[in-house]
């Protein structure tokens, strides 16, 4: 079962986490996206795309299209991102091919925190297959997930906007690992959602995403054909260090 999120609820996702707010993050992916590459990236696939919020910035200074599995994200991103490609397909098993060729080949493959629903080392081997496979020798993928082994904390979090017609959500978030040995961690979500009439009601939806070490990441993207490296997110509302991306290049 996917999470409310990006099924039922989706059309809630930008009161959750507004498409502004990203303006400093797709800032820091698209200057690291484009020192990856061996020339300046054109084209980019992003996988997990969502509700489009890095899109939306960073369609500024690429090429991009949007693959997600959620019909429903796919809608919402389009909301926002009339312009660009958007496909349905899952980032493990997706091809988007062109002619004869195995695979369409893009500069650059972006796979933001969308990566973090891969909760087995299998889920990310066919991940960084599909990145590989889609990325032209020379350019290179971005991964961001969310945590890793080395950075996990349990964490509570609140947020949530209004619009102008007065409808809103609230929600307050709650992320732990309940069984330090498996390779997951759990966040449950309560989420106050109000409609424009003034009706009100409650929610609860549960996330299960991947929690792998550092260095589980670089052997499975080595293993997959990238050169590989771990930097810190440098954000202004992280505590430095706290998150981690990779870059990973595709030789020449
Ligand atoms: C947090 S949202 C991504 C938001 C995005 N970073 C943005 O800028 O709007 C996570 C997305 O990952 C998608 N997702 C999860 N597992 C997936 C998979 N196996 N293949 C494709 N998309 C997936 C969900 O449908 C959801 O839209």
């Amino acid at each position: 079962m996917p999470p409310k999120m990006y099924a039922e609820l989706a059309r809630w996702f930008h009161l959750i986490t507004a498409p502004e707010d990203y303006e400093e993050e797709a800032a820091f992916f698209v200057k690291h996206l484009t020192d990856a590459c061996d020339r300046p990236p054109q084209t980019v696939l992003e996988l997990g795309s969502g509700g489009g919020n890095n899109a939306s910035h960073m369609k500024a200074h690429f090429e991009m299209t949007l693959v997600d599995f959620s019909p429903q994200m796919l809608a919402l991103s389009k909301t926002i991102n009339p312009e660009l490609e958007h496909i349905e397909g899952d980032m493990r098993t997706v091809r988007l091919g062109r002619q004869g060729r195995a695979c369409l080949e893009y500069d650059a493959v972006f796979v933001h925190d969308a990566v973090s629903y891969m909760t087995t080392k299998r889920d990310l081997r066919a991940t960084f297959k599909t990145a590989f496979l889609h990325c032209r020798p020379g350019g290179a993928a971005l991964f961001a997930p969310d945590d890793l082994v080395e950075t996990f904390e349990q964490k509570v979090n609140t947020g949530g906007h209004t619009d102008e017609s007065g409808r809103g959500i609230r929600y307050l978030e709650w992320k732990y690992d309940p069984d330090p040995k498996d390779t997951t961690c759990q966040t449950d979500y309560a989420y106050i959602l109000r409609e424009a009439d003034g009706s009100v009601r409650v929610e609860h939806d549960q996330h299960i995403t991947g929690l792998f070490s550092r260095g589980t990441w670089l052997q499975l993207l080595s293993k997959a054909g990238f050169d590989a490296e771990a930097l810190p997110f440098d954000h202004s509302t992280l505590e430095p260090g706290s998150q981690e991306i990779f870059i990973a290049k595709r030789p020449a």
